[in-house]
């Protein structure tokens, strides 16, 4: 009632003002940004983390404007604010929700502390291309795990949004910026309604029913339409079908840029196409604030859109307690990267790690090490180790792998470090010679590897996803030593690391791990902890494979290893056949170099006795399948247990395979441990040809397992 109350009381230059954000003061905050406020023409500021400056636009805003409307105060606030989380798709090989809630619960009081109310994520977009730098930023390649793990990140942030430490969390970038061309962002996206339905949106949907109080709209057109300015998008799906009350935010001005997409000709058509799709705010640009009035007179747009805005935005200064009190007393927050806070980066970081090889079980390190080589560009960078998207970590905090392993083995082994080469991209291999110095006077090379923070995120593609610089040289000329050898690969996507997982007995997939990267690596290293991570997006083994990814479609002619001709082995002058032809390339075959859900443990997990309680399920009746997983190794671990399923016929073909579980489970050693799953028919529903989400009868196929490859298998009917 209050909002209507006020929005009664607006004027349309105040409303206008709601729906603008501004960015922020960069130094002194100017005489005219404060009367802009004072004059109510302000709604938003994002970009702005000094507290000192935050209070006093908030008090401007509460006091000297005619309304005493307060602030939203937004950030990307992406992996941790000032105590670093790993990257978001680190946190997603976690497979647990809980982690993810809690660092965002963490990252929230930290950034609340700081006057900051509203965050820019959980970023949800589907991805299946890790050339795009974005990738680091998203939650995997798979849409059931993202909308677990994103609605997760809400609650964190939000929590019960007018309580202490509480930030607005966003759901972006709607819709499908993932599927960018080629992997460059930004790019032209083309992907059809169904797809759209099934693979990119069903996160978004999620976080609707976890009450997201906002959306942000992408930079990208969708099948010819700018995002930011497509009325399918939000205002059809987003309002009309999914009755989504919070606002949406503009990407940072993909208002205007529907004119250089060439789908409006000036800002002024831009801004009604956007108020139409129903954009909420403006982000940094000022088409609103320039043409809302002009564009109302003339009825271009209507009253009630711009009263729809308002009240949205209004709604969410409401849910967060700014009317009644906008103002942030730090002494009612604890300090920034405090030990708890740590504890929180570095349970995370240590989840996040993936097991991808572990030869002759050289992991974990055997007690009695005397002399240990720590090698590499990525074994002591505090800045790189923290990932993209950190604008306020820093990296002072940071503990690197170097200093943690020196302070685990101290008093037991002798750390010999070497760079090797001065950071990821180096060609300069004059310090290979020391690293090989190191190699030889120790019992074990520990090599850290990767990609340099600055090579992922936003505009930071890559056309080739191998190790950047001579990273593969260095790991080459060190395994000739034949010692012992254990690569951790520190990343912000999938790189393409088959030479790498060749030439050593053991590889860690580390991602961009935070300000706890050192004491989580060391930790599962010397195996005081034991890895649980699985890969959330596919491993491809060649740049060339992608798209790679595992839900894909069986197609009519799929490969299988005996129908894949390898380019080596064909003869000279051999004459072309028509059949037995398959779906895959001569050089690269057709499967990854790690499946999706990949990773394993330290010890071994065995799946037996796949049951279905019954084999024909009656529609609307929940099919319910268990099965048996043994730890037969040497230690309690962490296992997440993948359920997945394939429906064999249908009116519009299924994927192959598609995630519809996980648990993660501990099991000690030697137990074994009942796990049940329950599929709700709507767990099967995609949308068919007639664009209707269903539930086809029929024959169905599930496998348990560990990663995507699962071979444990049953049928059942839906009938
Ligand atoms: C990004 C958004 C981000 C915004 C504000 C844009 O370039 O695409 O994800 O929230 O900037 O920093």
């Amino acid at each position: 009632m209050q909002i209507e109350q006020l929005i009664a009381k607006m004027t349309l230059a105040e409303k206008i003002g709601q729906m603008s954000q501004f960015n922020g003061m960069d130094g002194e905050i100017s005489e005219e940004f404060k009367e802009k406020i004072r004059k109510g023409l302000v709604g938003s500021v994002l970009n702005e983390v000094n507290l000192h400056k935050i209070n006093e636009i908030q008090r401007i805003a509460v006091e000297e404007s005619r309304l005493g409307i307060p602030l939203l105060i937004g950030r990307d606030v992406i992996h941790g604010f000032k105590t670093i989380l790993p990257i978001p798709l680190g946190q997603a090989a976690s497979f647990n929700p809980e982690i993810i809630k809690e660092g965002a619960r963490m990252a929230a009081i930290e950034a609340r502390s700081s006057g900051i109310n509203w965050t820019f994520a959980p970023m949800i977009d589907i991805t299946r291309d890790p050339r795009w730098g974005r990738i680091a930023e998203c939650l995997g390649e798979d849409p059931f795990l993202t909308a677990v793990l994103g609605p997760a990140m809400v609650s964190g942030f939000q929590g019960d949004l007018g309580s202490k430490g509480n930030i607005a969390a966003c759901a972006k970038h709607f819709a499908a910026y993932g599927a960018a061309e080629g992997g460059r962002d930004y790019n032209t996206v083309t992907v059809p309604e169904n797809e759209l339905r099934d693979v990119y949106l069903p996160p978004f949907k999620a976080c609707v029913d976890n009450d997201v109080a906002t959306f942000m709209s992408a930079f990208n057109e969708i099948n010819g339409v700018p995002a930011t300015g497509n009325e399918f998008l939000t205002r059809q799906i987003l309002r009309d079908e999914w009755n989504y009350k919070g606002f949406v935010v503009s990407d940072y001005e993909s208002v205007t840029q529907q004119v250089v997409h060439g789908h409006t000709p000036n800002n002024k058509a831009a801004a009604a196409q956007a108020v139409k799709a129903g954009v909420d705010m403006e982000m940094v640009s000022t088409s609103y604030a320039d043409h809302i009035e002009e564009l109302l007179s003339e009825g271009v747009i209507t009253q009630q859109q711009i009263d729809d805005s308002v009240r949205a935005i209004l709604n969410v200064k409401f849910r967060l307690g700014l009317f009644s009190n906008a103002q942030t007393d730090p002494s009612n927050f604890p300090e920034w990267v405090n030990d708890e806070h740590r504890a929180v980066a570095k349970n995370a970081a240590l989840q996040s790690l993936v097991l991808l090889k572990n030869d002759k079980n050289i992991l974990p390190l055997r007690s009695g090490l005397k002399d240990i080589a720590v090698i590499g560009p990525l074994a002591d960078a505090p800045h790189d180790q923290l990932g993209t998207w950190v604008f306020d970590g820093d990296k002072k905090h940071s503990v690197t792998p170097l200093q943690a392993i020196k302070e685990q083995t101290s008093g037991k082994a002798v750390v010999h470090f070497a760079k090797g080469l001065e950071n990821s991209r180096s060609k300069d291999t004059s310090g290979f010679s020391e690293a090989l110095e190191a190699a030889k006077r120790s019992d074990i090379i520990l090599l850290f590897l990767g990609e340099e923070a600055i090579l992922s995120g936003e505009s930071h593609c890559r056309a080739d996803i191998n190790l950047p610089g001579a990273q593969e040289l260095l790991a080459a000329e060190l395994a000739a030593t034949g010692k012992p050898f254990v690569t951790v690969i520190l990343a912000g996507r999938p790189l393409t690391i088959r030479n790498i997982v060749n030439t050593t007995d053991a590889v860690i997939y580390a991602w961009h791990p935070g300000t706890m990267a050192g004491p989580a690596i060391s930790d599962i290293l010397f195996g005081k902890e034991i890895p649980s991570g699985k890969l959330p997006v596919t491993f491809p083994t060649h740049v060339g494979q992608i798209p790679m990814y595992y839900a894909h479609k069986n197609t009519g002619k799929p490969a299988t290893s005996k129908s894949w001709e390898k380019i080596d082995d064909i003869p000279a002058d051999a004459a072309q056949l028509s059949i037995g032809n398959t779906s895959h390339y001569l050089d690269e075959g057709f499967e990854p170099l790690f499946p999706f859900g990949y990773g394993l443990s330290y010890t071994m997990f065995d799946y037996s006795n796949l049951k279905l309680v019954e084999t024909r399920v009656k529609m609307d009746n929940p099919v319910q399948i268990s099965v048996d997983v043994k730890n037969s190794g040497d230690y309690d671990a962490v296992e997440v247990a993948q359920l997945y399923v394939r429906d064999l016929y249908a009116d519009r073909t299924r994927p192959v395979r598609e995630l519809k579980g996980f648990r993660r489970v501990f099991i000690r050693k030697g137990e074994t441990l009942n796990i049940q799953f329950e599929l709700k028919s709507q767990d099967l529903a995609f949308h068919n040809r007639q664009m209707k989400k269903v539930t086809e009868p029929g024959q169905f196929q599930v496998w348990i397992g560990g990663n995507s490859n699962a071979e444990l298998t049953a049928f059942f009917e839906l009938e």
